[in-house]
């Protein structure tokens, strides 16, 4: 498959004004250069931020010293901020969450603390997920703890046709089971715990685009089908959206800034061992309802 056909903007670094780009992977992701976060965004860069984003769905920011003001200063540009919903990792505001596997005096100071996490996209179990997630690094593993992002428009875009008609105006069951591990996904749904149903397909409202809106950490069940026949094309839509084509995987350094769009993008993450410190800073956006 040609993915620069596919993602013509993803594949090439170009300069435009003040802003330097370059590709991350040739189905997703960009790096944007020259730009320092501490400062105050003019609307006019921000203009172009959002179009790369947009464009690449991923975006790095290499280098960044920002206090937790500054992250969400920026973060509140692409919308309102989410409210955690514990607020046991917050640390000043309450939209920030740590994400850490530190632990002082025996307890933990963040949350998803250990290892490898599933493919998923933040706060599909809520009616409004996040649409954007912005993770900041404060420490890092030597080695492994990257996280993966997959192009979730190539996932729907190279559907066989026949799937595709399976799936189109269907929705599916999402739900998060803050207790079990990252890893285990549920194939039903326990009392108390949070879900939504939302499309299997969805459009995102700046691009215009259809993306596919499942994944193997938190969706349970497509509508209308019996639970063998939606388990197996679950797994098959699993299957097809983690092919290593669609995937940009980043090897953090301290201090970078990573924006993803979650109505386009899934994440993961690899293991990394419990010996060695991981922090990470989390904001989301609020996001609309998916359609
Ligand atoms: C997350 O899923 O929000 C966390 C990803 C990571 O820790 O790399």
């Amino acid at each position: 498959m040609n993915l620069t056909n596919l993602s013509p903007s993803a594949s090439r670094a170009s300069i435009s004004d003040d802003v330097r780009t370059r590709s991350l992977s040739p189905a997703i992701g960009a790096e944007i250069i020259g730009v320092d976060l501490s400062k105050p965004i003019s609307d006019q860069l921000f203009a172009k931020i959002l179009d790369i984003w947009h464009r690449s769905l991923v975006v790095l920011l290499r280098d960044q010293h920002l206090t937790e003001d500054d992250q969400v200063r920026f973060g509140e540009r692409f919308g309102p901020p989410a409210i955690s919903h514990t607020q046991r990792f917050t640390t000043k505001n309450p939209a920030v969450m740590l994400i850490s596997n530190v632990r002082e005096n025996g307890e933990l100071i963040g949350a998803l603390p250990d290892g490898e996490m599933h493919f998923h996209s933040d706060q599909c179990h809520q009616e409004r997920p996040a649409t954007a997630s912005m993770l900041y690094s404060l420490e890092v593993p030597s080695q492994g703890g990257n996280t993966l992002f997959a192009n979730a428009y190539l996932a729907y875009e190279t559907l066989p046709n026949l799937i595709k008609t399976k799936i189109d105006g269907r929705k599916a069951l999402n739900a998060y089971d803050y207790d079990n591990a990252s890893t285990r996904r549920g194939t039903r749904l326990r009392e108390g715990i949070p879900s939504c149903w939302h499309p299997v397909v969805r459009t995102h409202p700046a691009t215009g685009k259809k993306a596919l809106y499942v994944n193997r950490l938190m969706t349970i069940a497509i509508e209308g089908m019996s639970d063998s026949e939606s388990e197996e094309l679950l797994n098959t839509l699993f299957d097809h959206q983690e092919q290593p084509e669609f995937i940009y995987e980043h090897v953090w350094r301290a201090y970078d800034v990573l924006l993803w769009d979650n109505r386009c993008a899934l994440h993961a993450r690899t293991d990394f061992s419990a010996e060695e410190r991981r922090l990470m800073r989390r904001l989301t956006i609020l996001g609309e309802r998916p359609f």
